[in-house]
């Protein structure tokens, strides 16, 4: 009999899964089943949400929104599309039934503003951690926040319900390699942070760079046909347009009460 791989395996042989072999809707008590898991993070305030979205005209209405046709196509071939929420919106109608001058009275809140993003973060690696765990790939989308606005909109969503992360769980079209990552020495600091060096850096790019070409990686998910570096520095160009669009979800962020 197969011995079942340990959860330590699991987490250390996840892999964003881009390619979904287009299958059934999840059940409701499997979706159920990963957020419940989500849940079960260490969590301060719970200030997170998650919308399942099932119905297949909001299905393509988000996909279209979501303009890259990698993502277009994670979000119409996955099994279940979760758009993950920080929420504000919750917490704050449960303070204000306390009748107090509470924390969130003044849409001002730093620490909680950390604290909801952080734990929206534990409660999303659960859920990818549990879809693993049952044999599903996932896949977290940033389009949620470049597009903030238009899916606020779609969703109707009240003041302080900000989309976070679109999460993609479905069946594994690919079972990809592992992705790079810092080596350990540079991420595990003992007793004292040791800063990094320019070599360590250089070290990293060459190391990335050859693991993401091994897989083919900026070909197959990004259409780039150049080294990691130069689609690093493109992605990262601080140019007017990247300005504007982080002028606009700061507002967005700023006006639903995450002020950090
Ligand atoms: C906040 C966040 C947003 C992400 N957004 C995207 C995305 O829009 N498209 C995508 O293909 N991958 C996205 N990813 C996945 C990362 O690209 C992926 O985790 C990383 O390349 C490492 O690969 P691995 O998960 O296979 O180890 C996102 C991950 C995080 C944490």
């Amino acid at each position: 009999m197969r011995r079942r791989p340990s959860l330590l395996q699991i987490i250390y042989s996840r892999r964003t899964v881009r390619r979904f072999s287009k299958s059934k809707p999840l059940s409701e008590d499997v979706v159920k089943m990963l957020v419940e898991a989500g849940q079960r993070a260490p969590c301060y305030y719970q200030a997170y949400s998650v919308i399942w979205v099932r119905d297949e005209e909001r299905i393509k209405s988000l996909a279209e929104i979501c303009d890259s046709e990698t993502t277009r196509s994670m979000i119409l071939n996955a099994s279940a599309v979760l758009l993950i929420c920080v929420d504000f919106y919750r917490l704050r109608v449960l303070l204000n039934s306390l009748g107090h001058h509470h924390i969130l009275s003044e849409d001002k809140f730093p620490v909680e503003a950390f604290y909801g993003v952080f734990e929206t973060g534990l409660m999303v690696e659960n859920i990818c951690i549990a879809a693993e765990v049952l044999g599903l790939g996932s896949a977290l989308l940033d389009c949620a926040l470049f597009e903030c606005e238009r899916i606020a909109l779609l969703f109707q969503l009240p003041h302080g319900v900000i989309p976070a992360a679109i999460l993609c769980v479905g069946e594994k079209g690919e079972n990809p390699p592992p992705r790079p990552r810092w080596p350990l020495e540079h991420v595990l600091h003992i007793d004292a942070y040791k800063p990094v060096q320019a070599e360590d850096v250089e070290a990293y790019l060459d190391l990335s760079e050859k693991i993401l070409a091994s897989e083919g990686y900026l070909r197959k998910y990004a259409e780039w046909n150049g080294s990691y570096t130069e689609y690093l520095m493109e992605r990262t160009l601080l140019t007017k347009e990247i300005k504007k669009t982080y002028d606009a979800i700061a507002s967005f962020l700023t006006r639903n009460g995450l002020k950090l």
